[in-house]
């Protein structure tokens, strides 16, 4: 029995399937591509694919990419019934190194499932297993397939970590998750209740206690890229432009696969009085208009904020345009006891009384906490340049810090958020 290697053409593509079934890589293989991902490598204009073939029969696959000096092999997979005598792996490797060497590659670099021939013929031509290191993954979002819409309209991707970086605000966080991300990342069981994935919610609280951070963290929890809408950016664009512009950002924003769309300051497109906005009335009408669009499609989600929800028109909030208007406030000294803790174990290896620092906080806003905070590092930073002294910040340091920061919260704030929690809030 003869083995030639070729390489893969389009026609070849069911005789692949079958094999990688055969084999085991469907729907994940030993590299942990998915099929879709394998095919899509498999037939890029920058890849080497090859298949190895026996009397008219596919019975091997090797996909090669190089990036630099390093060439990934993937896809090394013959028929279970494959003759060892036969060479198979043998030319697959043969052929996709040559590819390689002609690109310059100095490194190869390749996963391989268990201790099966596979295995063993790539340990007879010097592979080794790499030294204490292991294979991690991450899939990314859809999104990355259009990089450069993404970009033009100012989006980008949120790394995964910046939902945990919010630290506290357990109640907050956890209405967010059931009733906004919940229902998006578990589509089958919100089906089985006909509960719906939300649209569009917004989010209201005193300045400074996490809207701006939350709206990116569900950007980051969904892994959507998140794309920012600044109404005060529109009126840059001239009076009569400004309606046409906002409804080609989204006509452009709905076409991506999905989005986490973020109108931070929505009181100056939807304020009650026109004096307020920073937009024309017929941007404001556009906005209006847009927000339905968001309900006839799937991932796509439009977060609004603001500081002061009492001036937005109450036309705005009513509830067929939003499905959640959710309060973000002040933190509990619970969650100001994890914000501190946060920054302390960030900026200090000294032992810090973080339940003293709770206490002397009470007003503050986790904005307020983070800047007290880096007052505090500062001050330790400067000791050392100009006293000499080395010690990293104290309780002493923080303390000292908190006093010279002015409190966000007053107690008419406290009112007014409750009387608009009362008024306004939906969850
Ligand atoms: N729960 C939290 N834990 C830690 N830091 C927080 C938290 N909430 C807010 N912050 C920090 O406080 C600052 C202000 O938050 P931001 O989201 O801009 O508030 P808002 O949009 O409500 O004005 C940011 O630097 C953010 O990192
Ligand atoms: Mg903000």
């Amino acid at each position: 029995m003869t083995v030639t290697v070729r390489r893969y053409q389009p026609s070849d593509l069911g005789q692949v399937l079958d094999l990688w079934d055969r084999a085991g890589a469907m729907p994940i293989g030993a590299d942990g591509l998915t099929v879709d991902q394998a095919l899509d490598l498999m037939s890029s204009a920058e890849s080497v694919s090859v298949v190895a073939e026996s009397d008219g029969r596919v019975v091997g696959t090797a996909i090669g990419a190089t990036v630099g000096v390093v060439g990934w092999l993937c896809r090394l997979v013959t028929v279970p019934d494959d003759d060892p005598s036969a060479g198979t792996v043998q030319r697959l490797v043969d052929d996709v190194e040559a590819k390689f060497s002609e690109r310059q590659v100095r490194k190869i670099v390749t996963v391989v499932s268990g201790s099966g021939p596979v295995h063993i013929d790539l340990g007879r031509r010097g592979y080794a297993e790499s030294d204490g290191g292991v294979f991690l993954e991450r899939e990314l979002a859809v999104a990355q397939v259009a990089p450069s819409t993404l970009a033009e309209l100012g989006g980008r991707m949120i790394g995964p970590g910046l939902w945990d970086e919010l630290k506290g605000m357990d109640q907050v966080k956890e209405i967010i998750e059931r009733r906004v991300i919940l229902p998006i990342a578990q589509p089958e069981v919100a089906a089985r209740h006909a509960v719906a994935a939300p649209r569009a919610v917004v989010l209201f609280g005193p300045p400074g206690t996490g809207k701006t951070t939350f709206a990116k963290g569900i950007a980051s929890r969904l892994e959507w890229p998140s794309i920012e809408i600044q109404p005060g950016q529109l009126a840059g664009e001239g009076p009569e432009r400004q309606a046409t512009y906002l409804a080609k950002t989204f006509d452009r924003i709905l076409e991506l696969p999905s989005a986490v769309v973020f109108v931070d300051e929505v009181e100056d497109l939807a304020s009650i009085r026109g004096a307020e906005r920073k937009v024309t009335p017929s941007v404001a009408n556009e906005f209006l208009k847009q927000i339905p669009r968001f309900r006839d499609v799937t991932h796509h989600l439009l977060v609004c904020a603001t500081n002061w929800i009492g001036r937005l028109d109450p036309a705005f909030l009513r509830p067929g345009r939003f499905d959640y208007v959710l309060p973000v406030g002040p933190p509990d000294a619970e969650a100001r006891r994890a914000i501190w803790q946060r920054y302390v174990d960030e900026i200090t290896d000294e032992p810090v009384d973080v339940g003293a620092l709770v206490r002397a906080s009470e007003r503050f806003t986790p904005a307020d906490i983070e800047f007290a905070a880096r007052k505090a590092a500062q001050r330790a930073f400067e000791r050392e340049l100009f006293e000499g002294e080395r010690t990293r910040s104290t309780t002493a340091e923080f303390l000292w810090a908190v006093k010279r920061t002015r409190p966000t919260l007053t107690q008419e704030i406290i009112d007014d958020l409750q009387e608009d929690i009362r008024r306004f809030a939906r969850d």
